[in-house]
């Protein structure tokens, strides 16, 4: 088969390395890809990810048999629907399915309305009601961007001030875009995080092995919060036990939820979760592998990342067996 990858990092090099692995794999194409990259694929940076139409005729030129999309934005641009509508599989939500991570305040109704476990909450369109809203809550308190920002819209605030101040950046600073128009508001869930990945196919869905990232930008778990500075895998705060409950207080409500809402959810299902005193939580839903979780949870699968993504991509989830090694894998982030 003829593989595309699409996206630039780190996750993406780690999709590219384990579905070259693939005796399926015949070639492999990366648009735009990365210089790490390029010793396994063929990177084609003249095309960007979120040209649509673009990708399109060249998976079409190229006789791609499967796509496989990284990163969010490609997703929320609705490639994946685009591809489809050319016969051509993809792997990844369908763009309605990918509001799950575009949209915090659509991700946290869905919630609340199917009774998935997660913080409490307001969102506000309004800033003097969102201010409101801080004061009479009290910090610790989050308040997050609505909108796709990249993991970076979140501020943890530990003081009324800090609430305050990130309330009036987001909503009336120029740094969000459109992502800032409304706020997510939220109560602080203490504990320890885990990431869980899921294969899915929109019925059937299964857990990857758990990881965890390290948010702050600096050693000493210091510094401004980030999409993940670094991970490893297994996670011991998730042991079997744990990620069992969440398969089925969670990830298994949500792709039901998602499939009622006449948005059936395909690819790969990343819920971030706070593992508090009552049990896990869900902090945020991304609709893509996580990065860098990928690159410690890949190197653990076992089998064939091709015949488990075609299995996503046709409905047939159910008939495949995942396994993963005994080992371990830890990842490190290198930042400008
Ligand atoms: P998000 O983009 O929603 O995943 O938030 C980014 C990070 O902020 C999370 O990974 C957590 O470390 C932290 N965070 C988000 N929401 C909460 C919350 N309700 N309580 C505590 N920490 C949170
Ligand atoms: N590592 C966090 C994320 O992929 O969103």
């Amino acid at each position: 088969m003829k593989i595309l990858v699409i996206g630039s990092g780190g996750r993406e090099h780690a999709l590219a390395w384990k579905l070259k692995d693939s005796p399926q794999t015949e070639k492999l194409y990366a648009i735009p890809g990365n210089p790490g990259m390029a010793a396994i694929a063929e990177c084609v940076q003249q095309i960007s990810p979120t040209d649509n139409a673009a990708v399109v005729a060249f998976a079409k030129e190229n006789g791609i048999d499967l796509v496989v999309v990284g990163p969010e934005a490609p997703l929320a641009g609705g490639l994946v629907d685009a591809l489809a509508a050319e016969g051509i599989k993809a792997f990844g939500p369908a763009k309605l399915a990918a509001e799950i991570e575009g949209s915090k305040a659509f991700s946290k109704d869905l919630m609340k309305k199917y009774g998935i476990p997660t913080a409490k909450y307001e969102v506000f369109s309004d800033a003097a009601a969102a201010r409101a809203y801080v004061k009479a809550e009290g910090a610790p308190i989050v308040v997050k961007a609505d909108g796709l920002a990249a993991g970076k819209g979140v501020v943890v605030a530990m003081t009324e001030e800090e609430a305050l101040a990130a309330v009036d950046e987001i909503m009336e600073g120029e740094a969000f875009g459109a992502a800032g128009s409304r706020v997510v508001i939220e109560e602080f869930m203490a504990g320890e995080e885990v990431s869980i990945l899921a294969f899915t196919d929109g019925k059937t869905i299964r857990a990857m092995i758990p990881s965890q990232d390290h948010k702050r930008a600096y050693d000493g778990d210091k510094g401004p919060n980030t999409g993940g500075m670094g991970a490893y895998a297994p996670a011991p705060v998730a042991p079997p036990a744990l990620v069992e409950e969440v398969t089925r207080t969670v990830l298994e409500p949500t792709i039901r939820a998602m499939e009622k809402e006449g948005r059936l959810y395909k690819g790969c299902l990343y819920a971030g979760l706070m593992v508090t005193a009552d049990g896990a939580k869900v902090v945020e839903f991304n609709c893509r592998f996580g990065d860098p979780e990928t690159e410690v949870v890949l190197p653990l699968l076992k089998g064939d990342l091709v015949e488990i993504m075609l299995a996503c991509v046709d409905g047939n989830l159910a008939d495949v067996e995942i396994l993963w090694s005994t080992g371990a894998a830890v990842t490190v982030v290198l930042a400008a």
